[in-house]
Parts: structure tokens; C-alpha cells; sequence
């Protein structure tokens, strides 16, 4: 299925000139993380060599649950600041902030009205995060969530949609909506296909690998901040649990910690995991770690370094998410307007 996806994603760029990519990481409190820079940002880089590409800060999305206004816009300038000090070229891909795009909004609200109740209620992040703070306290933005991400993925039409792997469902639905729409309307929208990387697509806590990396971590130590020191960075993946035994070898279900490091020492160095394990064969657990948190430290450290020089300087960071907003708008208004149209909205003047 990853392999299938991503194949078939890639094939569209090379038959169709001008195809299209779109994506966004949530900007939240702390920082984007190993997962999501793996799982992601590192295939939106490579997505943008070969597509028209639009990368955007949810910010709709981040409010969601309970924020912090001043921790807000700090975290949507750090989160521009990472996907471009990750390598994303804002002079190549479109980089915005969807809440300055308010077509985001309009759409979704006739998606949602194409939505089922049912249907919203079986995403898996709505019910993971409902369960957190109890059902009934959970905000209807929660249920609606994933029906934004459509609007958001729709409005552009894309051919590909460059996520990780917790991030299927969602554009699942997406396809779902986009088809029941065209159904319903008349052809609108482009049915888009999710790119999943083949190594990376889920990343797993460092302390407790049963778990994905993700903010929500149990621990501190469970996972890697963009921001975090050379020393932080080394330290959890010196003290990161590994499984019974001394074998070095891949296997998710037996050696889950162990394998988890071995995926991650692939993606930063782009050697197999079949050749590392032949390059570590005989040698403990230890030794792979020691050598891994070299290779973290040298590659995450320029990201972060590069975060906070683009962090010095706020407004030319504004001035380019406010053209990227004013080249994401000619786009989604064109979209927009097909939709009110189709579902039978006067034109306005
Ligand atoms: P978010 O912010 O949770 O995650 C951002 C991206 O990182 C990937 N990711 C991971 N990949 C591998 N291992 C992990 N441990 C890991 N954790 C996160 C996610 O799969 C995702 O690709 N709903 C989205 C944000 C969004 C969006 C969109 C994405 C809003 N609108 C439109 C694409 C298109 C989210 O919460 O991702």
C-alpha cells in the first residue's frame, strides 16, 4: 500500500506537468519533533523538487484544544521558521498560514454539511483526544477537525497529500468527501493520493516504543524536539529503551526499540536498514546508540541552529507567509468559487 501510494503519487508528476503537493504540520507549544520531521518534512523536501508545492501552518487546527494566544503566534513563526530551515524553499513551494486564507473555513463548512455524524466521530484522533479530557468536554471544533483538513487538501487540488503514516484516515476522508461531492455536484474536485515515505512513516516514542513519537509524549525523554540541544538530543537517544537481548536486527514486533532506532539511523544517513544491520552485527546495542546520537546531533543541530536565525529576524518572516498567503488565495478562490457555485449559491457581486 506505502510503496503502491507513493509510486503512484510520484507517477503523476512525471506524466503531469504542474502537479500538485499540499501539507501541514500542527504548530504547537513546544516544537515540531523527530516523527513529524521524519514522517513529513523530510518528503516534503524531496516532494518539492518535482511539484508545485503548498506547505501551510494549521493554525485552525491548533485551537482545537485549549491554547495560549501569545504561545500561539510564537509557535506558528517557529513552525515556518523549522519547515524552512528543514528545506523547504519558500522562494520554490508555497508556505502560508491557513487561518490567512479563509477560504479554508468556507469550504469546510460545505463539507460539513456532507458529512456524517457517524463519520466524523470514527477518527481516530478525535477519539483519542476526546478520551483525554473526557467526551463531553471535548469542543465541536474536535469532531469537525478532520473535515477543515479536507477543505484544506480540496482547495488546491492536489495531486498528493506528503504525510505520515497516523495521518491515512484523514485523507481517506478526504477522498470520501471530494467523491461524494462530485457525485452529488458534478466533478470538482481532484480525488488525491496520500504519500507516505517507505522508511519514517511512524516513528515510535524512544521511551516507550508501543507508542508513536508525538507531543503528547509520557515522558520528556520520549521524543526529539527540532529545538533541542546537542546534549538533549544525544542523552535520549543514549538512555532510548531497547528491547531484550543483545542482537542487533530489524524487527517491529519483537524489537520495537531496537528497530525504531534502526529506522531512524536509515532515514538521517540514507543507508538500508539491511546494510546497518550488517555494519552492526556482533556489536551491542550501545555501540548503535553512541554512533546514532553522533548522526542526530550533526543533523538536527544546523536545523535548529538555522531555526533561530530565522527566528531573529519575525518580520521577514511575516512578509513571506503574507505573500505565500496572497499566492495560496489565487488558488483557493477559484476552487471556492466552483463549489458555491455547484452546491447552488448566488454569485456574489
Ligand atoms: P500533525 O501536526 O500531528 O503531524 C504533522 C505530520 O507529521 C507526521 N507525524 C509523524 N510521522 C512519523 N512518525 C511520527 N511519530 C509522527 N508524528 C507526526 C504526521 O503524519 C503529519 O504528516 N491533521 C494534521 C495537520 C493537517 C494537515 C492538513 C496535514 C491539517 N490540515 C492538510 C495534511 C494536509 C496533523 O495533526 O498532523
Amino acid at each position: 500500500m506505502t510503496d503502491r501510494t507513493q509510486s503512484a503519487a510520484f507517477g503523476v508528476a512525471a506524466t503531469e506537468p504542474g502537479a500538485r503537493v499540499l501539507s501541514g504540520m500542527q504548530p504547537t507549544g513546544d516544537s515540531l519533533h523527530l516523527g513529524s520531521y521524519m514522517g513529513a518534512l523530510l518528503n516534503w523536501v524531496r516532494t518539492q523538487e518535482q511539484f508545485d508545492a503548498y506547505f501551510f501552518i494549521p493554525d485552525l487546527h491548533a485551537i482545537t484544544v485549549p491554547q495560549d494566544p501569545a504561545q500561539l503566534r510564537q509557535a506558528v513563526r517557529r513552525t515556518a521558521a523549522q519547515y524552512i530551515a528543514g528545506g523547504i524553499d519558500p522562494e520554490r513551494s508555497t508556505l502560508f498560514v491557513q487561518s490567512h486564507v479563509p477560504e479554508h473555513v468556507q469550504l469546510a463548512w460545505v463539507l460539513m454539511c456532507q458529512t456524517g455524524m457517524g463519520e466524523a466521530s470514527r477518527m481516530t484522533q478525535f477519539k483519542d483526544k476526546s478520551a483525554k479530557g473526557g467526551a463531553d468536554s471535548a469542543g465541536v471544533g474536535l469532531l469537525t477537525y478532520p473535515i477543515l483538513q479536507a477543505a484544506d487538501i480540496l482547495l488546491y487540488q492536489p495531486h498528493g497529500v506528503p504525510v505520515g503514516e497516523d495521518q491515512k484516515q484523514h485523507i481517506e476522508l478526504t477522498r470520501d468527501l471530494a467523491q461524494r461531492f462530485n457525485h452529488r455536484f458534478g466533478e470538482t474536485f481532484r480525488i488525491p493520493e496520500p504519500i507516505i515515505p517507505e522508511v519514517g512513516a511512524r516513528i515510535l516514542d524512544l521511551q516507550e516504543p508501543a507508542a508513536k513519537m508525538s507531543k503528547s509524549a509520557s515522558s520528556p525523554n520520549g521524543l526529539i524536539n527540532l529545538t533541542d540541544t546537542d546534549k538533549q538530543i544525544a542523552k535520549k537517544i543514549k538512555s532510548a529503551v531497547t528491547d531484550d537481548g543483545t542482537e542487533i536486527r530489524f524487527d517491529r514486533e519483537a524489537k520495537p526499540g531496537v528497530s525504531n532506532l534502526l529506522t531512524i539511523y536509515s532515514v538521517l544517513t540514507g543507508k538500508t536498514v539491511g546494510d546497518i544491520v550488517a555494519e552492526y552485527q556482533g556489536k551491542m546495542y550501545g555501540h548503535l546508540k553512541v554512533d546514532l546520537a553522533e548522526i542526530a546531533v550533526q543533523h538536527l543541530g544546523p536545523v535548529r541552529d538555522r531555526t533561530s536565525e530565522l527566528l531573529d529576524d519575525p518580520a521577514e518572516l511575516d512578509a513571506l507567509l503574507a505573500k505565500g498567503a496572497a499566492k495560496a488565495r489565487d488558488v483557493a478562490t477559484v476552487t471556492l468559487t466552483e463549489a458555491y457555485q455547484k452546491v447552488g449559491f448566488l454569485p456574489g457581486t
